[in-house]
């Protein structure tokens, strides 16, 4: 990894006024998931405090399935999809949960096995309610959260208040 590639990773992150409603400043991941440079250096950034301490990645649908890819990919380690409500065909733990913008349910499979220890990936804390939910649903299918870790925290909003200790790339 290079400073560099790293500091373009958080340059790449654009801010969308209004979206996906008024007031919302929308940051877009999109430019930074189209440069792979960028791509490598954020994924050994995510794990570089948690190495050797975790056997599973929870990816956080739907960006933070793209970060749990990548280091699924370089670690060997297999990936927990934490999905949005109605995508399983069969859930073993569901959660709900409030948004930046709006309300939202997530729920895992029944792949964990017990003790198993997991690391949550995910692209943006806002309010910490994604993360806050998929810490409780681990916790539900019987497994351990190691760590959490996220690209980019929105200190304003206040996330790390409900989710504890977060490793973040970038803060605004
Ligand atoms: C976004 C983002 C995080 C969550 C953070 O996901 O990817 O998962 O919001 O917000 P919070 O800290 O306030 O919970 P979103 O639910 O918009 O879904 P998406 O990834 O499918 O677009
Ligand atoms: N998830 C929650 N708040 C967000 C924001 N402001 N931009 C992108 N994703 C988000």
């Amino acid at each position: 990894m290079t400073q560099s590639d790293l500091g373009r990773a958080q340059s790449l992150i654009t801010s969308i006024p209004d979206y996906p409603e008024p007031g919302v400043v929308f940051r877009d991941i999109s430019p930074l998931l189209a440069d792979g440079p960028a791509m490598r250096a954020v994924t050994e950034a995510l794990i570089e405090p948690f190495a050797g301490q975790f056997d599973i990645v929870g990816g956080l649908e739907a960006r933070g399935f793209l970060f749990a890819g990548t280091i699924s990919a370089m670690t060997g380690v297999g990936i927990l999809p934490i999905r949005k409500a109605g995508k399983l065909p069969r859930p073993a733990a569901a959660v709900s949960y409030t948004l930046e913008y709006g309300t939202a349910t997530i729920e895992g499979p029944d792949v964990l096995k017990e003790g198993e220890r997991v690391l949550l990936i995910d692209d943006i804390l806002a309010t910490g309610g994604t993360l806050t939910a998929a810490q409780s649903l681990v916790a539900d299918l019987g497994a351990e959260v190691i760590g959490s870790a996220v690209v980019l925290e929105l200190t304003a909003l206040g996330g790390r208040e409900h989710t504890g200790e977060v490793h973040t790339l970038f803060a605004e």
